[in-house]
């Protein structure tokens, strides 16, 4: 049977092995060869289509939605090669960070480089993600910490779309560390941020979403919750750095202001769990970071499984606690480190990604009227990228329904 509806695809992926990621479904649903028709970026039919110009032959292979990095850094200069020596001879994160190190050394970098240079040291870290089937990243900014140099680096971010086929949200995270000229009044720097960064990115619609890191050297509950009201009042969707190193609260007070996620989590307790799960709140696992600062302590992952929560899963890409330019190694550290099963781990980078970014509704799953953003792979099994790692298994990238070959 053919469809007769749909005469017209702009471009149809035919013998398909589609791998659906739709939400609800249990275990993975891969179906029969089949075609997928895309009309001006959107799926518009799945099932026989008429032969038709524009169409390309998968010949079989597996087709995911394309991969969702929803929580990146990777926009930033500098490297902090020598910290990560230091942490091996038993300095701690925390330390180097008191010490000046740490966030404010990438800060200072940052600040020093252009808008421009900023762009063009990112593309070949997200020449890395695209390698690994990524469609769509988050990039926040936080290396800035004055107005224009948030404001700068989220530019940037939004830039990468000029040079690559991929799509950017960029997300302000000007909480991210207090910077030297406010050092010993946060207090000031919260006003700062709520008087005069927020509503300008808020303003210019340079970011959606606002982030806080809140912690013992971030920010305290009380100063996050001061940039989630501000944030709320301006229009921008929260989501937090919340109980990475130590348990202050702060997932459950994303979860209160409705955010769309709560990310590192590996400190969350039974109370942060169901503030997630009241809100539907996404909890975003970051096992880059996890593996690099060589924590121990785990995520509560049967307790977000008990209670229904969806988990994404991302690089955290960033010069400090996860260099790590690859989504699928992520997918195979949160099913080695947490005990995710592989298809956890896609869910994690398709739909609950989406989801983590408030695009749930379009992006992340294979369905008619979702955006066509895909990732065609020369694999037997959607288990095989969680499980292979660093071989080219990539054969192309469909990002609004442009081909793009790996
Ligand atoms: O997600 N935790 C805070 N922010 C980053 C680290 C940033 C850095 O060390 O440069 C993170 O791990
Ligand atoms: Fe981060």
């Amino acid at each position: 049977m053919f469809s007769s509806e749909l005469p017209h695809h702009d471009l149809v992926l035919c013998n398909a092995r589609l791998v659906t990621m739709c939400e609800g479904e249990s275990g993975y649903q891969v179906s029969a060869p089949t075609s997928i028709g895309i009309v001006q970026g959107k799926i518009a039919f799945i099932g026989d289509i008429q032969p038709q110009p524009e169409r390309y032959d998968c010949q079989g292979q597996l087709v995911t939605p394309g991969l969702i990095d929803c929580h990146t850094h990777l926009i930033h200069a500098g490297s902090r090669a020598h910290e990560f020596e230091m942490r091996l001879c038993g300095a701690s994160y925390q330390t180097i960070a008191e010490q000046g190190g740490g966030i404010l050394a990438t800060v200072k970098a940052t600040r020093e480089a252009s808008e421009q240079t900023l762009t063009e040291l990112a593309l070949p870290r997200l020449d890395g993600l695209l390698r690994t089937g990524v469609t769509s990243v988050e990039v926040k900014s936080g290396y800035g910490l004055t107005l224009a140099d948030e404001l700068k680096m989220l530019r940037a971010a939004k830039a990468l779309e000029q040079h690559r086929k991929v799509r950017v949200t960029p997300t302000l995270l000007a909480a991210h560390a207090v910077p030297p000229e406010y050092q010993g009044r946060a207090d000031d720097y919260v006003d700062y941020i709520c008087q005069a960064i927020i509503p300008a990115v808020a303003e210019e619609q340079l970011a959606t979403s606002v982030d806080v890191f809140c912690e013992s050297i971030g920010f305290s509950l009380a100063q996050t919750e001061r940039v989630f009201q501000c944030a709320t009042a301006h229009g921008l969707a929260i989501k937090g750095h919340t109980e990475q190193l130590s348990n202050l609260g702060g997932s459950a007070l994303t979860a209160n202001y409705s955010g769309l996620s709560a990310d590192h989590i590996e400190y969350l307790d039974e109370t942060g769990v169901n503030a997630l799960a009241q809100s539907g709140t996404v909890a975003t696992l970051l096992p880059g970071a996890f593996y690099f600062l060589k924590e121990t302590q785990h995520p509560p992952i049967e307790s977000l499984r008990q209670a229904d929560i969806p988990m994404a899963l991302a690089t955290d890409f960033n010069p400090g606690t996860s260099p790590f330019a690859d989504l699928t190694l992520m997918m195979n550290m949160a099913c080695t480190f947490f005990g995710l099963t592989p298809q956890e781990a896609l869910r994690g980078v398709t739909c609950h990604a989406a989801k983590a970014l408030g695009y749930g509704q379009t992006r992340g799953q294979i369905a008619p009227g979702f955006d066509a953003d895909l990732a065609i792979w020369d694999i037997d099994h959607p288990a095989d990228l969680s499980y292979q790692q660093g071989m080219p298994r990539l054969t192309a990238r469909v990002v609004l329904g442009e081909l793009n070959h790996a």
